[in-house]
């Protein structure tokens, strides 16, 4: 929320609880990835950039594919016209998630190498770029966690300098994780997003 927004409530707190409430109940009969969508337009009407970024992977994270939210931006050409489209586009580029660029737009998951199994510790977290995405895995003595290295509050892509041990901390918002648990630990609640993995002929193969 912004800062002005926190100002609000706390000078007219019934005020404001009384839009929030008009907001919730407004949209209670869409489904999460409607509304999401929906506030994505209006904060690309409205030009705000950190709210475009916040409902965008919030539209994401409830199900909205890439091609869905260009697909939105591209219908409400009417209101938004053209410059508003490419200025939410400009954003994209900037954020580049991997699941936005052209290549990967229609791409089907598929498995992917990311190292020689041997080369894992145990106990020990180890970063690797593969296939247009940055990893972290973990390796502890009867398990392997692998990551994506896109916060799960906006998609920084967090780097590897930002890992101390197995302390993972964004540098955007400062949300902070356990890599040999994947769960927030500090500022946020939502866990690094995992990918689906396994060990074959030696190899490490992650799925995306
Ligand atoms: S993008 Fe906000 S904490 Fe990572």
């Amino acid at each position: 929320m912004s800062d002005a927004l926190n100002y609000l409530i706390k000078a007219r707190p019934e005020a404001m609880t009384s839009y929030f409430t008009f907001l919730k109940k407004a949209g209670q009969h869409l489904d999460p990835k409607t509304r999401d969508l929906i506030s994505v337009i209006t904060k690309v009407d409205a030009q705000t950039d950190p709210g475009f970024r916040q409902y965008m992977t919030r539209a994401l994270r409830n199900g909205a594919s890439p091609n869905e939210i260009i697909d939105a931006l591209l219908m409400a050409f009417p209101t938004l016209g053209l410059a508003k489209i490419v200025w939410a586009t400009n954003i994209l580029i900037d954020m580049d998630i991997p699941e936005f660029r052209p290549e990967n737009l229609f791409a089907e998951p598929t498995w992917h190498e990311v190292t020689a199994g041997s080369e894992l510790k145990d106990n020990d977290v180890s970063y690797f770029d593969c296939d247009g995405r940055s990893l972290f895995v973990y390796k502890s003595a009867d398990a392997i966690k692998v990551y994506d290295s896109r916060c799960p509050h906006q998609v920084t892509n967090i780097p590897h300098l930002a890992l101390e041990g197995t302390h993972l901390t964004c540098p955007k918002h400062h949300w902070a994780f356990d890599v040999s648990t994947g769960k927030c630990v500090e500022v946020g609640n939502r866990p690094l997003n995992q990918f689906e993995h396994k060990l074959e002929n030696g190899k490490l193969l992650a799925y995306w």
